[in-house]
């Protein structure tokens, strides 16, 4: 079986009365070390698809096989421990701490883990600090880094349980484009390093890095 298995995934929300079918029964599989582009217009439901895949939510119908375990059904405490061990997330807004400082905000999904706040996992901050070319800004705030520096703050922090693999909803949708192209770089380097890399993106040319795009359109894989 492939890594990840997507089979007829469903989401339906209902608000009020209201529903509202977001996702319409799509089909995909991902292997190992894949760097996968997602695209498609706005509201078509990627970071639906983005959220399922990483576990953040659960389908209405369908099955997501990850490394083989069935997780489309589990509740969320298994949710929150597949995503500890599997999953490292980026976000276009960041989310850092703002009164934590660097390390302190790479250090935060260990809380979560089995793994706790020891003096291996601060090593370990470090190191990935250093790789993505912040060790100079080790005591900084979030506030007083760049933007491009933020994101990679929060690139180190999905990278510190060492995930299999790596979820960017539009990582680069609030930096400029020489920002972008460091950002895709670190990206691409995360792959090289054997990574899963799924990015949703609305610019072809950050959809260009990866070895395969996929389009949503209004729930369903186009083409
Ligand atoms: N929690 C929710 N409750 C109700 N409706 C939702 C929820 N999450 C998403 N939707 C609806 O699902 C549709 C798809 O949303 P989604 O965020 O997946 O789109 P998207 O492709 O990521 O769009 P964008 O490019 O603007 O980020 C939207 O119409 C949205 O209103
Ligand atoms: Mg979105």
């Amino acid at each position: 079986m492939s890594f990840c298995v997507l089979k007829n995934i469903t989401k339906t929300f209902k608000i009020a009365d209201q529903i509202i079918n977001v996702l319409n029964g799509i089909n995909l599989t991902f292997e190992k070390n894949e760097f996968i582009s997602i695209m498609g217009t706005s509201g078509s439901g990627k970071s639906t698809l983005m959220n399922i895949i990483g576990c953040l939510d659960v389908p209405t119908s369908g099955e997501y096989y990850l490394d083989g375990k069935l997780v489309s059904k589990l509740n969320d405490n298994e949710l929150s421990s597949i995503r500890g061990d599997y999953i490292g997330f980026v976000f276009q807004s960041f989310y850092l701490l703002s009164y934590s400082n660097v390390i302190d905000n790479i250090l935060l999904p260990t809380i979560y883990s089995h793994k706790q706040k020891t003096m291996g996992n601060i090593e370990k901050a470090r190191e990935i600090l250093n790789l993505v070319g912040l060790s100079e800004r080790e005591n900084f705030k979030p506030a007083q880094l760049s933007g491009g520096q933020q994101q990679r703050v929060a690139i180190a922090r999905a990278l510190i349980n060492d995930p299999e693999i790596i979820l960017a909803d539009e990582p680069t949708g609030q930096l400029d484009s020489n920002t972008t192209k460091d950002i895709m770089n670190l990206f691409s380097k995360m792959h090289s390093l054997g990574k899963t890399v799924i990015i949703v993106t609305h610019d072809q040319n950050i959809a260009n890095h990866a070895n395969k795009v996929i389009r949503i359109e209004d729930g369903r894989i186009a083409g």
